[in-house]
Protein backbone atom coordinates (compact mmCIF):
# COMPACT_ATOMS: atom_id res chain seq x y z
CA UNK A 1 0.00 0.00 0.00
CA UNK A 2 1.06 3.60 -0.53
CA UNK A 3 1.81 5.78 1.53
CA UNK A 4 0.29 8.47 -0.72
CA UNK A 5 -1.61 8.22 -3.66
CA UNK A 6 -3.27 11.01 -5.97
CA UNK A 7 -5.18 10.41 -9.13
CA UNK A 8 -6.24 13.28 -11.75
CA UNK A 9 -6.06 16.01 -8.91
CA UNK A 10 -7.62 18.73 -10.58
CA UNK A 11 -7.78 22.65 -8.75
CA UNK A 12 -8.56 25.82 -10.26
CA UNK A 13 -8.41 29.08 -8.51
CA UNK A 14 -10.93 31.41 -9.19
CA UNK A 15 -11.42 32.99 -11.67
CA UNK A 16 -9.32 30.29 -13.90
CA UNK A 17 -6.08 29.54 -12.20
CA UNK A 18 -4.97 25.89 -13.30
CA UNK A 19 -2.99 25.43 -10.61
CA UNK A 20 -2.95 21.27 -10.65
CA UNK A 21 -4.55 19.84 -13.69
CA UNK A 22 -4.84 16.38 -13.54
CA UNK A 23 -2.25 14.84 -11.16
CA UNK A 24 -1.29 11.53 -10.34
CA UNK A 25 1.54 10.26 -8.34
CA UNK A 26 1.70 7.75 -5.89
CA UNK A 27 4.78 7.75 -2.95
CA UNK A 28 5.46 4.28 -1.22
CA UNK A 29 5.87 3.90 2.29
CA UNK A 30 9.21 5.35 4.03
CA UNK A 31 10.00 6.84 0.88
CA UNK A 32 11.96 10.18 0.96
CA UNK A 33 10.24 11.99 -1.91
CA UNK A 34 11.09 15.27 -3.43
CA UNK A 35 9.16 17.33 -4.84
CA UNK A 36 10.55 19.98 -7.81
CA UNK A 37 9.78 22.43 -9.48
CA UNK A 38 9.39 26.53 -10.22
CA UNK A 39 7.91 29.02 -8.41
CA UNK A 40 4.13 29.06 -9.17
CA UNK A 41 4.00 25.24 -10.25
CA UNK A 42 1.17 24.20 -7.83
CA UNK A 43 3.61 22.28 -4.96
CA UNK A 44 2.50 24.09 -2.29
CA UNK A 45 -1.75 23.67 -3.57
CA UNK A 46 -0.88 19.98 -4.36
CA UNK A 47 0.72 20.15 -0.42
CA UNK A 48 -2.47 22.00 0.72
CA UNK A 49 -5.36 19.65 -1.03
CA UNK A 50 -3.53 16.10 0.33
CA UNK A 51 -3.78 18.13 4.38
CA UNK A 52 -7.35 19.44 3.66
CA UNK A 53 -6.20 22.98 4.04
CA UNK A 54 -7.34 23.54 0.21
CA UNK A 55 -10.80 22.27 -1.66
CA UNK A 56 -9.82 20.39 -4.74
CA UNK A 57 -12.10 20.48 -7.92
CA UNK A 58 -11.59 16.75 -8.94
CA UNK A 59 -9.48 13.94 -8.18
CA UNK A 60 -8.84 11.13 -5.48
CA UNK A 61 -6.08 11.53 -2.33
CA UNK A 62 -5.80 8.80 0.35
CA UNK A 63 -3.33 8.67 2.57
CA UNK A 64 -2.26 4.69 4.14
CA UNK A 65 -5.56 3.76 1.93
CA UNK A 66 -7.65 6.32 3.17
CA UNK A 67 -9.51 8.71 1.02
CA UNK A 68 -9.38 11.87 2.23
CA UNK A 69 -12.88 12.68 1.41
CA UNK A 70 -14.58 9.51 2.90
CA UNK A 71 -12.68 9.94 5.99
CA UNK A 72 -10.57 13.49 6.62
CA UNK A 73 -9.84 12.79 9.82
CA UNK A 74 -7.86 9.59 9.95
CA UNK A 75 -5.98 11.51 7.06
CA UNK A 76 -4.81 14.29 8.95
CA UNK A 77 -4.15 12.62 11.85
CA UNK A 78 -1.69 10.60 9.55
CA UNK A 79 0.14 13.71 8.32
CA UNK A 80 2.49 15.94 10.02
CA UNK A 81 2.93 19.06 7.99
CA UNK A 82 5.38 21.48 8.02
CA UNK A 83 4.20 24.43 5.86
CA UNK A 84 5.58 27.09 3.72
CA UNK A 85 4.76 30.21 5.75
CA UNK A 86 4.93 30.55 9.12
CA UNK A 87 1.42 30.03 11.10
CA UNK A 88 1.22 30.06 14.37
CA UNK A 89 0.26 32.23 17.03
CA UNK A 90 3.76 34.83 18.10
CA UNK A 91 2.45 35.06 21.14
CA UNK A 92 2.40 31.79 22.41
CA UNK A 93 5.55 29.56 23.54
CA UNK A 94 7.30 27.41 22.42
CA UNK A 95 6.12 24.54 24.49
CA UNK A 96 2.15 25.88 24.26
CA UNK A 97 2.48 25.50 20.81
CA UNK A 98 3.36 22.31 20.44
CA UNK A 99 1.53 20.92 23.19
CA UNK A 100 -1.96 22.73 21.64
CA UNK A 101 -1.31 20.94 18.53
CA UNK A 102 -0.91 17.46 20.33
CA UNK A 103 -4.36 18.84 22.22
CA UNK A 104 -6.14 18.83 18.54
CA UNK A 105 -5.36 14.94 18.01
CA UNK A 106 -6.38 14.33 21.88
CA UNK A 107 -3.16 12.91 23.41
CA UNK A 108 -3.19 13.22 26.85
CA UNK A 109 -1.75 16.39 28.54
CA UNK A 110 1.14 14.19 30.42
CA UNK A 111 2.31 12.18 27.47
CA UNK A 112 1.71 15.47 25.08
CA UNK A 113 3.92 17.44 27.55
CA UNK A 114 6.83 14.53 27.43
CA UNK A 115 6.65 14.18 23.49
CA UNK A 116 6.90 18.20 23.08
CA UNK A 117 9.87 18.89 25.71
CA UNK A 118 11.14 16.02 23.96
CA UNK A 119 11.33 17.28 20.24
CA UNK A 120 12.10 20.25 21.30
CA UNK A 121 15.19 19.02 22.71
CA UNK A 122 16.18 17.46 19.53
CA UNK A 123 15.58 20.20 17.40
CA UNK A 124 17.34 22.49 19.47
CA UNK A 125 14.83 24.54 21.15
CA UNK A 126 15.27 23.37 24.78
CA UNK A 127 16.56 26.75 26.36
CA UNK A 128 13.15 28.46 24.49
CA UNK A 129 10.57 26.46 25.81
CA UNK A 130 8.84 29.39 27.25
CA UNK A 131 10.02 32.54 24.82
CA UNK A 132 7.04 33.91 22.97
CA UNK A 133 7.44 32.23 19.35
CA UNK A 134 7.61 35.90 17.35
CA UNK A 135 10.71 36.27 19.40
CA UNK A 136 12.31 33.42 17.96
CA UNK A 137 14.82 33.71 14.51
CA UNK A 138 13.43 32.55 11.52
CA UNK A 139 15.40 29.01 11.93
CA UNK A 140 14.11 28.49 15.06
CA UNK A 141 10.97 29.13 13.55
CA UNK A 142 11.41 26.50 11.23
CA UNK A 143 12.47 23.93 13.70
CA UNK A 144 8.98 24.56 15.95
CA UNK A 145 7.04 23.89 13.08
CA UNK A 146 8.73 20.73 12.40
CA UNK A 147 8.35 19.92 16.32
CA UNK A 148 4.64 20.85 16.39
CA UNK A 149 3.99 18.66 13.23
CA UNK A 150 6.08 15.36 14.96
CA UNK A 151 3.69 15.86 18.17
CA UNK A 152 1.50 13.17 17.23
CA UNK A 153 3.84 10.83 15.52
CA UNK A 154 2.63 11.04 11.93
CA UNK A 155 3.41 8.19 9.66
CA UNK A 156 4.10 10.64 6.75
CA UNK A 157 5.58 14.36 7.38
CA UNK A 158 5.36 16.86 4.82
CA UNK A 159 7.62 19.35 4.29
CA UNK A 160 7.11 22.67 2.44
CA UNK A 161 10.63 24.25 1.26
CA UNK A 162 11.58 23.35 5.52
CA UNK A 163 15.14 25.10 4.99
CA UNK A 164 14.10 28.67 3.04
CA UNK A 165 16.64 30.99 4.99
CA UNK A 166 17.92 28.33 7.41
CA UNK A 167 22.11 28.75 7.68
CA UNK A 168 24.04 26.14 5.88
CA UNK A 169 24.92 24.10 9.56
CA UNK A 170 21.42 24.49 10.88
CA UNK A 171 20.16 22.67 7.86
CA UNK A 172 22.45 19.98 8.24
CA UNK A 173 21.33 19.49 11.41
CA UNK A 174 17.67 19.63 10.69
CA UNK A 175 18.37 17.14 7.54
CA UNK A 176 20.46 14.89 10.05
CA UNK A 177 17.28 14.77 12.48
CA UNK A 178 14.80 14.55 9.17
CA UNK A 179 16.65 11.34 8.08
CA UNK A 180 16.68 9.90 11.43
CA UNK A 181 12.91 10.08 11.10
CA UNK A 182 13.13 8.41 7.59
CA UNK A 183 15.25 5.62 9.18
CA UNK A 184 12.16 4.66 11.40
CA UNK A 185 10.14 4.52 9.14
CA UNK A 186 8.56 8.02 8.61
CA UNK A 187 7.49 8.47 5.00
CA UNK A 188 9.24 12.14 4.04
CA UNK A 189 7.62 14.45 1.62
CA UNK A 190 9.56 17.50 0.99
CA UNK A 191 9.45 20.53 -1.47
CA UNK A 192 13.03 22.47 -1.68
CA UNK A 193 14.66 25.06 -4.27
CA UNK A 194 17.71 23.91 -2.87
CA UNK A 195 18.41 21.04 -5.47
CA UNK A 196 21.44 19.82 -3.89
CA UNK A 197 19.24 18.80 -0.64
CA UNK A 198 17.17 16.57 -3.32
CA UNK A 199 20.14 15.26 -4.77
CA UNK A 200 21.97 14.23 -1.56
CA UNK A 201 18.18 12.85 0.24
CA UNK A 202 15.45 12.32 -1.88
CA UNK A 203 15.48 8.64 -3.24
CA UNK A 204 12.30 9.23 -5.98
CA UNK A 205 11.61 12.95 -7.15
CA UNK A 206 8.95 14.39 -9.41
CA UNK A 207 9.19 17.38 -10.61
CA UNK A 208 5.69 19.67 -11.59
CA UNK A 209 5.53 22.33 -13.77
CA UNK A 210 2.46 24.42 -14.47
CA UNK A 211 0.66 22.01 -12.84
CA UNK A 212 1.74 19.25 -14.57
CA UNK A 213 4.35 16.30 -13.11
CA UNK A 214 6.95 16.69 -16.02
CA UNK A 215 9.14 14.15 -14.41
CA UNK A 216 8.54 10.79 -11.87
CA UNK A 217 11.58 8.63 -11.03
CA UNK A 218 14.03 7.75 -8.93
CA UNK A 219 16.93 10.54 -8.43
CA UNK A 220 19.80 7.95 -9.49
CA UNK A 221 17.79 7.46 -13.01
CA UNK A 222 16.88 11.25 -12.91
CA UNK A 223 20.70 12.07 -12.71
CA UNK A 224 21.35 9.60 -15.42
CA UNK A 225 19.47 11.29 -18.17
CA UNK A 226 21.63 14.24 -17.61
CA UNK A 227 23.73 14.14 -21.25
CA UNK A 228 26.29 16.89 -20.29
CA UNK A 229 28.12 18.22 -17.47
CA UNK A 230 29.84 21.25 -16.90
CA UNK A 231 33.24 20.94 -15.18
CA UNK A 232 36.10 24.09 -13.89
CA UNK A 233 39.33 22.73 -14.35
CA UNK A 234 42.01 24.93 -12.03
CA UNK A 235 45.12 25.00 -13.60
CA UNK A 236 48.54 26.18 -13.56
CA UNK A 237 49.44 28.70 -15.83
CA UNK A 238 47.95 27.91 -19.39
CA UNK A 239 50.05 29.58 -22.02
CA UNK A 240 47.79 28.83 -25.48
CA UNK A 241 44.88 26.53 -25.34
CA UNK A 242 45.15 23.61 -27.17
CA UNK A 243 42.90 22.28 -29.75
CA UNK A 244 41.18 19.00 -28.56
CA UNK A 245 37.99 16.60 -29.01
CA UNK A 246 36.30 18.88 -26.29
CA UNK A 247 34.05 21.33 -25.80
CA UNK A 248 36.88 23.23 -23.74
CA UNK A 249 37.28 27.25 -23.02
CA UNK A 250 39.72 29.27 -21.14
CA UNK A 251 37.94 31.29 -18.55
CA UNK A 252 41.67 33.27 -17.24
CA UNK A 253 45.08 32.13 -17.32
CA UNK A 254 44.62 29.17 -14.91
CA UNK A 255 41.12 28.40 -15.53
CA UNK A 256 39.28 26.04 -18.22
CA UNK A 257 35.67 25.10 -18.24
CA UNK A 258 34.97 22.31 -20.03
CA UNK A 259 31.25 20.95 -21.23
CA UNK A 260 32.07 17.18 -20.79
CA UNK A 261 28.91 14.66 -22.92
CA UNK A 262 27.77 11.70 -21.87
CA UNK A 263 30.27 9.51 -24.16
CA UNK A 264 33.21 11.58 -23.65
CA UNK A 265 35.14 10.72 -20.22
CA UNK A 266 37.18 13.00 -17.88
CA UNK A 267 40.17 10.89 -17.48
CA UNK A 268 40.46 11.00 -21.02
CA UNK A 269 40.30 14.58 -21.27
CA UNK A 270 43.01 14.84 -18.19
CA UNK A 271 45.02 12.88 -20.32
CA UNK A 272 44.79 14.88 -23.49
CA UNK A 273 45.62 17.62 -21.21
CA UNK A 274 48.48 16.44 -20.01
CA UNK A 275 50.09 15.72 -23.36
CA UNK A 276 49.92 19.46 -24.28
CA UNK A 277 51.75 20.50 -20.94
CA UNK A 278 48.83 21.47 -18.82
CA UNK A 279 48.53 20.43 -15.47
CA UNK A 280 45.31 20.23 -13.82
CA UNK A 281 45.43 21.01 -10.39
CA UNK A 282 41.60 20.31 -9.49
CA UNK A 283 38.06 19.64 -10.96
CA UNK A 284 34.97 20.69 -9.91
CA UNK A 285 31.12 20.40 -11.16
CA UNK A 286 30.10 23.83 -12.30
CA UNK A 287 27.05 23.55 -10.88
CA UNK A 288 24.84 20.70 -9.29
CA UNK A 289 23.92 18.19 -11.64
CA UNK A 290 19.96 18.06 -10.70
CA UNK A 291 19.93 21.74 -11.17
CA UNK A 292 21.24 21.35 -14.69
CA UNK A 293 18.81 18.96 -15.57
CA UNK A 294 16.56 21.26 -13.77
CA UNK A 295 16.75 23.57 -15.65
CA UNK A 296 16.96 21.59 -19.03
CA UNK A 297 13.35 20.44 -17.88
CA UNK A 298 11.66 23.26 -17.06
CA UNK A 299 13.04 26.25 -19.35
CA UNK A 300 13.57 23.15 -22.51
CA UNK A 301 17.39 24.00 -22.50
CA UNK A 302 19.20 21.76 -25.09
CA UNK A 303 19.52 18.39 -24.59
CA UNK A 304 21.77 16.77 -26.75
CA UNK A 305 23.47 13.73 -26.10
N1 LIG B 1 -5.18 31.30 -2.78
C1 LIG B 1 -4.92 31.42 -4.08
N2 LIG B 1 -5.74 32.08 -4.90
C2 LIG B 1 -5.50 32.19 -6.22
N3 LIG B 1 -4.42 31.66 -6.83
C3 LIG B 1 -3.54 30.98 -6.05
C4 LIG B 1 -3.73 30.82 -4.65
N4 LIG B 1 -2.71 30.10 -4.13
C5 LIG B 1 -1.91 29.82 -5.19
N5 LIG B 1 -2.40 30.34 -6.34
C6 LIG B 1 -1.84 30.20 -7.69
O1 LIG B 1 -1.71 28.82 -7.98
C7 LIG B 1 -0.48 28.56 -8.67
C8 LIG B 1 0.32 27.54 -7.88
O2 LIG B 1 0.75 28.13 -6.66
P1 LIG B 1 1.51 27.31 -5.51
O3 LIG B 1 1.57 28.17 -4.30
O4 LIG B 1 0.86 25.98 -5.38
O5 LIG B 1 2.95 27.14 -6.18
P2 LIG B 1 4.31 26.57 -5.57
O6 LIG B 1 4.78 25.51 -6.52
O7 LIG B 1 4.14 26.20 -4.15
O8 LIG B 1 5.28 27.83 -5.70
P3 LIG B 1 6.50 28.33 -4.73
O9 LIG B 1 7.71 27.54 -5.12
O10 LIG B 1 6.64 29.77 -5.11
O11 LIG B 1 6.09 28.14 -3.29
C9 LIG B 1 0.20 29.91 -8.84
O12 LIG B 1 -0.15 30.40 -10.12
C10 LIG B 1 -0.43 30.77 -7.76
O13 LIG B 1 -0.46 32.11 -8.13
MG1 LIG C 1 4.96 26.84 -2.42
Amino acid sequence: MDALNVKSLWKVYPPRVEALRGIDLSIEKGDFFGLLGPNGAGKSTLIGIICGLINKNSGQVSVHGVDLDTDPYSVRSMLGVVPQEFNFNIFETCLQIVMNQAGFYGIEHSVAKGKALELLALLGLSDKLNVPAGRLSGGMKRRLMIARALVHNPEVLILDEPTAGVDISLRRSMWDFIETQNKTGMTIILTTHYLEEAESLCKNIAIIDKGNIIENNSTSSLLHKLNRETYILYCEEIEDLPSLEFDLEKVDQKTLEVRLKKTQLLCDLMADLKNKGIVVRRVKNKVNRLEELFVNLVEGGEQDA
